[in-house]
Protein backbone atom coordinates (compact mmCIF):
# COMPACT_ATOMS: atom_id res chain seq x y z
CA UNK A 1 0.00 0.00 0.00
CA UNK A 2 1.34 3.59 -0.62
CA UNK A 3 1.26 6.69 1.14
CA UNK A 4 -1.72 8.08 -0.48
CA UNK A 5 -4.03 5.82 0.41
CA UNK A 6 -5.16 5.03 3.90
CA UNK A 7 -7.22 2.32 5.61
CA UNK A 8 -8.94 3.36 8.45
CA UNK A 9 -8.91 1.07 11.30
CA UNK A 10 -12.20 -1.61 11.50
CA UNK A 11 -13.17 -4.66 12.61
CA UNK A 12 -10.84 -8.15 11.85
CA UNK A 13 -11.65 -9.85 8.34
CA UNK A 14 -14.67 -7.77 7.50
CA UNK A 15 -12.88 -5.02 8.71
CA UNK A 16 -14.44 -1.33 8.15
CA UNK A 17 -16.45 -2.53 4.74
CA UNK A 18 -19.11 -4.00 7.82
CA UNK A 19 -19.59 -0.95 8.89
CA UNK A 20 -19.76 0.50 5.10
CA UNK A 21 -22.74 -1.71 4.60
CA UNK A 22 -24.26 -1.22 7.27
CA UNK A 23 -24.91 2.13 7.25
CA UNK A 24 -23.03 3.69 4.02
CA UNK A 25 -24.63 7.36 3.96
CA UNK A 26 -22.84 7.81 7.82
CA UNK A 27 -19.73 5.61 7.18
CA UNK A 28 -18.98 7.73 3.50
CA UNK A 29 -19.88 11.00 5.19
CA UNK A 30 -17.70 10.25 8.07
CA UNK A 31 -14.74 8.90 6.07
CA UNK A 32 -14.97 12.39 3.76
CA UNK A 33 -14.79 14.57 6.84
CA UNK A 34 -12.54 12.82 8.59
CA UNK A 35 -9.78 12.14 6.15
CA UNK A 36 -10.65 14.76 3.16
CA UNK A 37 -7.95 16.59 2.45
CA UNK A 38 -5.93 14.73 3.72
CA UNK A 39 -6.01 11.09 1.92
CA UNK A 40 -7.47 11.62 -1.63
CA UNK A 41 -8.43 7.72 -1.60
CA UNK A 42 -9.41 5.72 1.66
CA UNK A 43 -9.25 2.26 0.92
CA UNK A 44 -11.95 0.28 2.13
CA UNK A 45 -10.95 -3.77 3.52
CA UNK A 46 -11.74 -6.44 1.23
CA UNK A 47 -12.74 -9.20 2.55
CA UNK A 48 -14.38 -11.75 0.26
CA UNK A 49 -15.33 -9.95 -2.91
CA UNK A 50 -13.61 -7.20 -4.95
CA UNK A 51 -11.77 -4.04 -3.14
CA UNK A 52 -13.67 -0.81 -2.60
CA UNK A 53 -12.34 2.95 -2.68
CA UNK A 54 -13.79 5.64 -1.40
CA UNK A 55 -12.21 8.97 -3.53
CA UNK A 56 -12.69 11.69 -0.93
CA UNK A 57 -10.54 14.48 -3.10
CA UNK A 58 -13.27 15.93 -4.84
CA UNK A 59 -10.79 17.08 -8.03
CA UNK A 60 -10.24 13.45 -8.42
CA UNK A 61 -13.89 12.89 -8.45
CA UNK A 62 -14.20 14.61 -11.68
CA UNK A 63 -10.99 13.32 -13.32
CA UNK A 64 -12.33 9.84 -12.76
CA UNK A 65 -15.90 10.59 -14.43
CA UNK A 66 -14.10 12.33 -16.67
CA UNK A 67 -12.23 9.14 -17.92
CA UNK A 68 -13.83 6.76 -19.63
CA UNK A 69 -10.42 5.52 -20.99
CA UNK A 70 -9.58 3.75 -17.54
CA UNK A 71 -13.13 3.95 -15.38
CA UNK A 72 -16.42 2.69 -16.47
CA UNK A 73 -19.84 2.64 -14.76
CA UNK A 74 -19.88 -0.69 -13.02
CA UNK A 75 -20.69 -3.63 -15.31
CA UNK A 76 -23.04 -5.22 -12.71
CA UNK A 77 -25.17 -8.02 -12.44
CA UNK A 78 -26.33 -10.00 -15.48
CA UNK A 79 -29.84 -8.99 -14.60
CA UNK A 80 -28.29 -5.17 -14.73
CA UNK A 81 -27.38 -5.54 -18.13
CA UNK A 82 -30.28 -7.28 -19.72
CA UNK A 83 -31.60 -3.57 -21.09
CA UNK A 84 -29.44 -1.86 -23.81
CA UNK A 85 -29.67 1.99 -23.54
CA UNK A 86 -27.48 5.19 -22.55
CA UNK A 87 -27.63 4.66 -19.09
CA UNK A 88 -26.64 0.82 -19.43
CA UNK A 89 -24.00 0.94 -22.67
CA UNK A 90 -20.28 1.49 -22.59
CA UNK A 91 -17.61 2.15 -25.48
CA UNK A 92 -18.98 2.96 -28.91
CA UNK A 93 -22.55 1.66 -28.32
CA UNK A 94 -22.82 4.73 -25.82
CA UNK A 95 -21.15 7.60 -28.37
CA UNK A 96 -23.53 7.14 -30.64
CA UNK A 97 -26.30 6.65 -28.45
CA UNK A 98 -25.41 10.00 -26.69
CA UNK A 99 -24.55 11.78 -29.59
CA UNK A 100 -27.84 10.50 -30.93
CA UNK A 101 -30.27 11.87 -27.99
CA UNK A 102 -28.45 14.54 -26.83
CA UNK A 103 -29.63 17.03 -29.10
CA UNK A 104 -33.57 16.06 -27.86
CA UNK A 105 -32.43 17.74 -24.19
CA UNK A 106 -31.07 21.17 -25.68
CA UNK A 107 -32.95 24.51 -26.94
CA UNK A 108 -36.20 24.72 -28.14
CA UNK A 109 -37.09 21.08 -26.83
CA UNK A 110 -36.72 22.55 -23.32
CA UNK A 111 -39.47 25.01 -23.61
CA UNK A 112 -41.18 22.27 -24.41
CA UNK A 113 -40.31 19.93 -21.41
CA UNK A 114 -41.24 23.09 -19.37
CA UNK A 115 -44.49 24.12 -20.53
CA UNK A 116 -45.57 20.02 -20.33
CA UNK A 117 -44.30 20.06 -16.27
CA UNK A 118 -46.36 23.10 -16.10
CA UNK A 119 -49.50 21.25 -17.70
CA UNK A 120 -49.13 18.34 -15.57
CA UNK A 121 -48.86 19.89 -12.07
CA UNK A 122 -51.71 22.35 -12.54
CA UNK A 123 -53.66 19.05 -13.66
CA UNK A 124 -52.44 16.80 -10.85
CA UNK A 125 -53.16 19.58 -8.19
CA UNK A 126 -57.16 20.03 -9.65
CA UNK A 127 -57.49 16.30 -8.14
CA UNK A 128 -55.99 17.44 -4.31
CA UNK A 129 -58.35 18.06 -1.93
CA UNK A 130 -59.31 21.54 -0.31
CA UNK A 131 -57.53 20.41 2.99
CA UNK A 132 -56.93 16.84 4.55
CA UNK A 133 -53.57 14.29 3.98
CA UNK A 134 -52.17 13.68 0.97
CA UNK A 135 -49.35 10.89 -0.04
CA UNK A 136 -46.62 13.29 -0.62
CA UNK A 137 -44.40 11.08 -2.74
CA UNK A 138 -47.16 9.40 -4.25
CA UNK A 139 -48.24 12.32 -5.80
CA UNK A 140 -45.35 13.89 -6.66
CA UNK A 141 -44.61 10.11 -8.92
CA UNK A 142 -47.65 10.44 -10.78
CA UNK A 143 -46.36 13.82 -11.53
CA UNK A 144 -42.78 13.10 -12.95
CA UNK A 145 -44.08 9.86 -14.34
CA UNK A 146 -46.39 11.82 -16.90
CA UNK A 147 -44.19 14.66 -16.97
CA UNK A 148 -41.56 11.90 -18.33
CA UNK A 149 -43.88 9.97 -20.75
CA UNK A 150 -45.31 12.72 -22.17
CA UNK A 151 -41.49 14.46 -22.74
CA UNK A 152 -39.60 11.56 -23.91
CA UNK A 153 -42.62 9.55 -26.20
CA UNK A 154 -45.72 12.49 -26.34
CA UNK A 155 -47.72 10.26 -24.84
CA UNK A 156 -49.51 10.59 -21.05
CA UNK A 157 -49.99 7.89 -19.04
CA UNK A 158 -52.97 7.29 -16.40
CA UNK A 159 -52.73 7.81 -12.15
CA UNK A 160 -53.00 3.78 -12.36
CA UNK A 161 -51.06 2.55 -15.09
CA UNK A 162 -47.86 5.13 -13.42
CA UNK A 163 -48.58 3.38 -10.31
CA UNK A 164 -47.77 0.23 -11.99
CA UNK A 165 -44.85 0.90 -13.76
CA UNK A 166 -43.69 2.75 -10.80
CA UNK A 167 -43.69 -0.55 -8.62
CA UNK A 168 -42.27 -2.27 -11.40
CA UNK A 169 -39.59 0.27 -11.42
CA UNK A 170 -39.12 -0.78 -7.28
CA UNK A 171 -38.58 -4.08 -7.94
CA UNK A 172 -36.10 -3.37 -10.42
CA UNK A 173 -34.30 -0.92 -7.81
CA UNK A 174 -34.83 -3.79 -4.95
CA UNK A 175 -33.03 -6.28 -6.59
CA UNK A 176 -30.05 -3.51 -7.01
CA UNK A 177 -30.49 -2.69 -3.34
CA UNK A 178 -27.15 -2.28 -2.03
CA UNK A 179 -26.51 -4.38 0.90
CA UNK A 180 -23.56 -6.37 3.39
CA UNK A 181 -24.21 -9.19 0.73
CA UNK A 182 -23.16 -6.83 -2.09
CA UNK A 183 -19.43 -7.05 -0.91
CA UNK A 184 -19.52 -10.15 1.68
CA UNK A 185 -20.44 -13.06 -0.81
CA UNK A 186 -18.57 -13.03 -4.34
CA UNK A 187 -20.75 -12.14 -7.28
CA UNK A 188 -20.93 -15.84 -8.73
CA UNK A 189 -22.74 -17.09 -4.87
CA UNK A 190 -25.41 -14.22 -5.23
CA UNK A 191 -28.67 -15.11 -5.81
CA UNK A 192 -30.20 -15.06 -9.46
CA UNK A 193 -33.38 -13.14 -10.46
CA UNK A 194 -36.48 -13.61 -8.80
CA UNK A 195 -40.12 -14.27 -10.13
CA UNK A 196 -40.81 -10.68 -9.07
CA UNK A 197 -38.45 -9.40 -11.09
CA UNK A 198 -39.06 -11.13 -13.98
CA UNK A 199 -42.78 -9.85 -13.92
CA UNK A 200 -41.65 -6.65 -13.45
CA UNK A 201 -39.31 -6.63 -16.44
CA UNK A 202 -42.43 -8.30 -18.74
CA UNK A 203 -44.71 -5.55 -17.26
CA UNK A 204 -41.71 -2.96 -17.93
CA UNK A 205 -41.53 -4.15 -21.32
CA UNK A 206 -45.23 -4.40 -22.24
CA UNK A 207 -45.78 -0.62 -21.66
CA UNK A 208 -42.82 0.79 -23.11
CA UNK A 209 -43.61 -1.66 -26.12
CA UNK A 210 -46.95 0.01 -26.65
CA UNK A 211 -45.29 3.70 -26.37
CA UNK A 212 -42.75 2.76 -29.14
CA UNK A 213 -46.09 0.91 -31.34
CA UNK A 214 -48.09 4.16 -30.68
CA UNK A 215 -45.15 6.48 -31.87
CA UNK A 216 -44.98 3.95 -35.05
CA UNK A 217 -48.45 4.48 -35.69
CA UNK A 218 -48.31 8.13 -36.04
CA UNK A 219 -48.19 9.58 -40.16
CA UNK A 220 -46.20 12.62 -38.50
CA UNK A 221 -44.81 11.90 -35.47
CA UNK A 222 -43.68 15.11 -33.46
CA UNK A 223 -39.87 15.48 -32.87
CA UNK A 224 -38.72 13.76 -29.78
CA UNK A 225 -36.44 11.02 -27.82
CA UNK A 226 -38.33 8.32 -29.87
CA UNK A 227 -38.02 10.37 -33.25
CA UNK A 228 -34.24 10.84 -32.58
CA UNK A 229 -33.61 6.58 -31.89
CA UNK A 230 -36.12 5.65 -34.96
CA UNK A 231 -33.92 8.23 -37.36
CA UNK A 232 -30.84 6.87 -35.72
CA UNK A 233 -31.68 2.71 -36.26
CA UNK A 234 -32.13 3.87 -40.48
CA UNK A 235 -28.51 5.29 -40.27
CA UNK A 236 -26.43 2.66 -41.03
CA UNK A 237 -23.37 4.27 -38.70
CA UNK A 238 -25.41 3.59 -36.10
CA UNK A 239 -25.62 0.16 -35.09
CA UNK A 240 -28.41 -0.26 -33.07
CA UNK A 241 -30.10 -3.25 -31.02
CA UNK A 242 -33.36 -4.66 -32.45
CA UNK A 243 -34.65 -4.49 -28.69
CA UNK A 244 -33.34 -0.57 -28.12
CA UNK A 245 -36.30 1.53 -28.22
CA UNK A 246 -38.18 -0.81 -25.79
CA UNK A 247 -34.68 -0.33 -23.48
CA UNK A 248 -34.49 2.87 -23.93
CA UNK A 249 -37.68 3.92 -22.90
CA UNK A 250 -37.55 1.41 -19.70
CA UNK A 251 -33.71 2.96 -18.88
CA UNK A 252 -34.95 6.73 -19.32
CA UNK A 253 -38.06 5.78 -16.88
CA UNK A 254 -35.66 4.47 -14.48
CA UNK A 255 -33.55 7.19 -14.20
CA UNK A 256 -35.39 9.83 -14.85
CA UNK A 257 -38.93 9.62 -12.82
CA UNK A 258 -37.62 8.50 -9.26
CA UNK A 259 -34.66 10.74 -8.63
CA UNK A 260 -37.14 13.66 -9.34
CA UNK A 261 -39.78 12.78 -7.46
CA UNK A 262 -37.21 12.36 -4.67
CA UNK A 263 -36.10 15.71 -5.14
CA UNK A 264 -39.36 17.45 -5.00
CA UNK A 265 -40.30 14.75 -1.83
CA UNK A 266 -36.67 16.28 -0.07
CA UNK A 267 -37.59 19.63 -1.00
CA UNK A 268 -41.35 19.72 0.81
CA UNK A 269 -40.12 17.78 3.53
CA UNK A 270 -36.54 20.70 4.00
CA UNK A 271 -39.60 23.51 3.44
CA UNK A 272 -41.81 21.91 5.90
CA UNK A 273 -38.70 22.36 8.59
CA UNK A 274 -38.05 25.89 7.44
CA UNK A 275 -41.04 27.90 7.38
CA UNK A 276 -38.66 30.98 6.16
CA UNK A 277 -37.46 29.54 2.87
CA UNK A 278 -41.42 28.06 2.49
CA UNK A 279 -42.46 31.46 2.94
CA UNK A 280 -40.07 33.30 0.89
CA UNK A 281 -40.79 30.23 -2.18
CA UNK A 282 -44.65 30.85 -1.63
CA UNK A 283 -43.76 34.93 -1.92
CA UNK A 284 -42.08 34.37 -5.38
CA UNK A 285 -43.99 32.14 -6.74
CA UNK A 286 -47.21 34.32 -6.27
CA UNK A 287 -45.18 37.25 -7.54
CA UNK A 288 -43.65 35.62 -10.42
CA UNK A 289 -46.68 33.50 -11.44
CA UNK A 290 -49.95 35.14 -9.81
CA UNK A 291 -52.25 32.46 -9.94
CA UNK A 292 -51.38 31.38 -13.19
CA UNK A 293 -49.90 27.53 -14.27
CA UNK A 294 -45.82 28.09 -14.77
CA UNK A 295 -44.53 28.23 -18.25
CA UNK A 296 -40.91 28.80 -19.88
CA UNK A 297 -41.01 32.12 -19.41
CA UNK A 298 -41.37 32.13 -15.82
CA UNK A 299 -37.97 30.10 -15.06
CA UNK A 300 -35.59 32.89 -15.28
CA UNK A 301 -38.04 34.69 -12.27
CA UNK A 302 -37.83 31.88 -10.06
CA UNK A 303 -34.36 32.44 -8.73
CA UNK A 304 -35.20 31.38 -4.90
CA UNK A 305 -37.01 28.15 -5.75
CA UNK A 306 -33.73 27.53 -8.21
CA UNK A 307 -31.52 27.84 -4.91
CA UNK A 308 -34.45 25.77 -2.71
CA UNK A 309 -33.79 22.60 -5.48
CA UNK A 310 -30.33 23.02 -5.54
CA UNK A 311 -29.82 22.97 -1.78
CA UNK A 312 -32.28 20.21 -1.80
CA UNK A 313 -29.89 18.22 -4.00
CA UNK A 314 -26.72 19.04 -2.21
CA UNK A 315 -28.33 17.91 1.13
CA UNK A 316 -30.30 14.81 -0.10
CA UNK A 317 -28.96 13.91 -3.71
CA UNK A 318 -31.28 10.72 -4.98
CA UNK A 319 -27.96 9.49 -6.54
CA UNK A 320 -26.38 8.92 -3.37
CA UNK A 321 -22.89 7.35 -4.81
CA UNK A 322 -21.82 7.13 -8.39
CA UNK A 323 -19.62 4.45 -8.75
CA UNK A 324 -16.82 3.07 -11.16
CA UNK A 325 -14.58 0.55 -11.64
CA UNK A 326 -10.98 0.28 -12.93
CA UNK A 327 -11.04 -1.15 -16.79
CA UNK A 328 -7.91 -2.70 -16.05
CA UNK A 329 -5.11 -2.25 -13.73
CA UNK A 330 -4.35 1.49 -13.43
CA UNK A 331 -2.34 3.75 -10.77
CA UNK A 332 -4.67 6.97 -9.51
CA UNK A 333 -3.17 9.52 -7.50
CA UNK A 334 0.07 7.75 -6.07
CA UNK A 335 -1.83 4.75 -5.54
CA UNK A 336 -1.88 1.26 -7.92
CA UNK A 337 -5.61 -0.37 -8.05
CA UNK A 338 -6.91 -3.54 -9.41
CA UNK A 339 -8.90 -4.00 -12.67
CA UNK A 340 -12.34 -4.08 -11.50
CA UNK A 341 -11.70 -2.29 -8.08
CA UNK A 342 -14.63 -0.35 -7.00
CA UNK A 343 -14.73 3.12 -6.42
CA UNK A 344 -17.09 5.26 -4.65
CA UNK A 345 -17.80 8.69 -5.52
CA UNK A 346 -20.21 9.49 -3.22
CA UNK A 347 -22.37 13.17 -3.66
CA UNK A 348 -23.63 12.71 -0.57
CA UNK A 349 -20.62 12.45 1.32
CA UNK A 350 -18.91 15.37 -0.54
CA UNK A 351 -22.04 18.03 0.02
CA UNK A 352 -21.19 17.48 3.73
CA UNK A 353 -18.15 18.11 3.66
CA UNK A 354 -16.72 20.54 6.21
CA UNK A 355 -13.91 21.55 4.70
CA UNK A 356 -15.84 22.96 1.65
CA UNK A 357 -19.08 24.23 2.92
CA UNK A 358 -20.04 26.03 5.85
CA UNK A 359 -22.47 24.76 8.14
CA UNK A 360 -22.78 21.76 5.86
CA UNK A 361 -25.64 19.96 7.69
CA UNK A 362 -28.07 23.14 7.26
CA UNK A 363 -30.29 23.79 4.72
CA UNK A 364 -29.70 26.97 3.48
CA UNK A 365 -30.50 27.98 -0.11
CA UNK A 366 -28.87 31.56 -0.05
CA UNK A 367 -25.74 29.84 -0.16
CA UNK A 368 -26.15 29.64 -3.75
CA UNK A 369 -27.30 33.30 -4.36
CA UNK A 370 -23.13 34.14 -4.97
CA UNK A 371 -21.88 33.80 -8.16
CA UNK A 372 -19.04 30.91 -8.14
CA UNK A 373 -19.28 28.49 -5.11
CA UNK A 374 -15.85 27.66 -3.58
CA UNK A 375 -17.40 24.38 -3.35
CA UNK A 376 -18.25 23.97 -6.30
CA UNK A 377 -15.88 20.71 -7.33
CA UNK A 378 -18.07 18.99 -3.92
CA UNK A 379 -20.96 19.48 -5.62
CA UNK A 380 -22.34 16.91 -8.36
CA UNK A 381 -25.68 15.61 -7.48
CA UNK A 382 -25.95 14.70 -11.28
CA UNK A 383 -22.54 13.34 -11.74
CA UNK A 384 -19.90 14.97 -14.09
CA UNK A 385 -18.03 14.73 -17.06
CA UNK A 386 -19.14 13.00 -20.62
CA UNK A 387 -21.58 10.77 -18.60
CA UNK A 388 -23.00 14.19 -16.70
CA UNK A 389 -27.20 13.31 -16.32
CA UNK A 390 -28.45 13.93 -19.74
CA UNK A 391 -32.07 15.29 -17.95
CA UNK A 392 -31.01 17.41 -16.02
CA UNK A 393 -32.46 20.56 -17.03
CA UNK A 394 -35.78 18.92 -17.43
CA UNK A 395 -35.41 17.47 -13.71
CA UNK A 396 -34.26 21.45 -12.12
CA UNK A 397 -37.58 22.91 -14.50
CA UNK A 398 -39.98 20.40 -13.45
CA UNK A 399 -39.12 20.91 -9.46
CA UNK A 400 -38.88 24.41 -9.78
CA UNK A 401 -42.22 24.73 -11.52
CA UNK A 402 -43.70 21.66 -9.03
CA UNK A 403 -43.09 23.58 -5.91
CA UNK A 404 -44.18 27.34 -6.94
CA UNK A 405 -47.05 25.73 -8.16
CA UNK A 406 -47.87 23.78 -5.14
CA UNK A 407 -46.82 26.91 -2.77
CA UNK A 408 -48.83 29.87 -4.73
CA UNK A 409 -51.93 27.32 -3.68
CA UNK A 410 -51.15 25.49 -0.41
CA UNK A 411 -50.52 25.09 2.80
CA UNK A 412 -48.02 22.14 2.63
CA UNK A 413 -46.51 20.31 5.70
CA UNK A 414 -44.21 17.41 6.42
CA UNK A 415 -44.47 16.19 10.14
CA UNK A 416 -42.26 13.70 9.11
CA UNK A 417 -39.37 14.68 11.95
CA UNK A 418 -36.13 12.58 11.04
CA UNK A 419 -35.51 10.91 7.54
CA UNK A 420 -34.38 7.22 7.17
CA UNK A 421 -33.48 6.39 4.08
CA UNK A 422 -33.68 2.63 2.24
CA UNK A 423 -30.60 2.53 -0.41
CA UNK A 424 -30.34 1.42 -3.51
CA UNK A 425 -29.40 3.37 -6.84
CA UNK A 426 -31.41 6.33 -5.12
CA UNK A 427 -31.97 7.10 -1.65
CA UNK A 428 -35.47 6.38 -0.46
CA UNK A 429 -37.21 7.70 2.45
CA UNK A 430 -38.00 4.49 4.59
CA UNK A 431 -41.40 5.56 5.37
CA UNK A 432 -44.23 7.58 3.65
CA UNK A 433 -43.95 10.82 4.49
CA UNK A 434 -46.87 12.41 6.73
CA UNK A 435 -47.69 15.13 4.81
CA UNK A 436 -51.21 17.51 4.54
CA UNK A 437 -52.40 20.40 2.78
CA UNK A 438 -54.74 23.37 3.14
CA UNK A 439 -55.25 25.70 -0.09
CA UNK A 440 -54.77 29.08 1.20
CA UNK A 441 -57.01 31.19 -0.62
C1 LIG B 1 -33.16 15.29 -9.90
C2 LIG B 1 -33.28 14.33 -10.80
C3 LIG B 1 -32.11 13.55 -11.34
C4 LIG B 1 -30.94 13.19 -10.73
C5 LIG B 1 -30.49 13.48 -9.29
C6 LIG B 1 -30.16 12.46 -11.71
C7 LIG B 1 -28.88 11.96 -11.47
C8 LIG B 1 -28.09 11.38 -12.45
C9 LIG B 1 -26.70 11.02 -12.27
C10 LIG B 1 -25.89 11.21 -10.99
C11 LIG B 1 -26.26 10.50 -13.45
C12 LIG B 1 -24.84 10.04 -13.77
C13 LIG B 1 -24.62 8.60 -13.40
C14 LIG B 1 -23.19 8.15 -13.64
O1 LIG B 1 -22.35 8.91 -14.12
O2 LIG B 1 -22.92 6.96 -13.36
C15 LIG B 1 -27.39 10.48 -14.36
C16 LIG B 1 -27.34 9.99 -15.65
C17 LIG B 1 -28.46 9.90 -16.47
N1 LIG B 1 -29.69 10.49 -16.25
FE1 LIG B 1 -30.25 11.53 -14.61
N2 LIG B 1 -30.88 12.38 -12.87
C18 LIG B 1 -32.06 13.04 -12.70
C19 LIG B 1 -33.06 13.23 -13.65
C20 LIG B 1 -33.07 12.68 -14.91
C21 LIG B 1 -34.12 12.83 -15.90
C22 LIG B 1 -35.38 13.70 -15.71
C23 LIG B 1 -33.78 12.05 -16.97
C24 LIG B 1 -34.49 11.83 -18.27
C25 LIG B 1 -35.35 12.64 -18.79
C26 LIG B 1 -32.49 11.43 -16.67
C27 LIG B 1 -31.81 10.59 -17.51
C28 LIG B 1 -30.51 10.18 -17.31
C29 LIG B 1 -29.78 9.32 -18.26
C30 LIG B 1 -30.33 8.74 -19.55
C31 LIG B 1 -28.49 9.15 -17.73
C32 LIG B 1 -27.33 8.38 -18.35
C33 LIG B 1 -26.47 9.34 -19.16
C34 LIG B 1 -25.25 8.68 -19.82
O3 LIG B 1 -24.75 7.69 -19.31
O4 LIG B 1 -24.83 9.21 -20.85
N3 LIG B 1 -32.09 11.84 -15.42
N4 LIG B 1 -28.49 11.06 -13.74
Amino acid sequence: MTADVHTPPGLPVVGSVHRLARDPLRYLAGIQNAYGGQYPLVRVDPPGNRPVTVVTDAELVHEVLADRDRFRRPQGSEQAQRREGLLSSDGQLWEAQREVLEPTFVGAQLADYADIAGRTVDDVLADWPAEGPVDLYEEMSVITMRVITQSLFDQDTTRERGRRVREALEVLGRETEFGLLDFLVPDALQTGPSDDLEAANDLLDTVAGEFVERHREQPDPPRNMLTALVEAKQDPEVALADNELVDEAVLFMTAGQETTALTLTYAFYWLSRNPEARQRVREEATTVLDGDRPGWDDLNDLTYIEQVVRETLRLTPPAWNIPREARSPVRLAGTDLDAEELLMLSPYAHHRDGGAWDDPESFRPERWSGSASRAQDSYFPFGSGPRVCIGRQIALTEAQFTLAHVLQQYDIQTTTADLDFRLGVTMRPDTALETSVRTVN
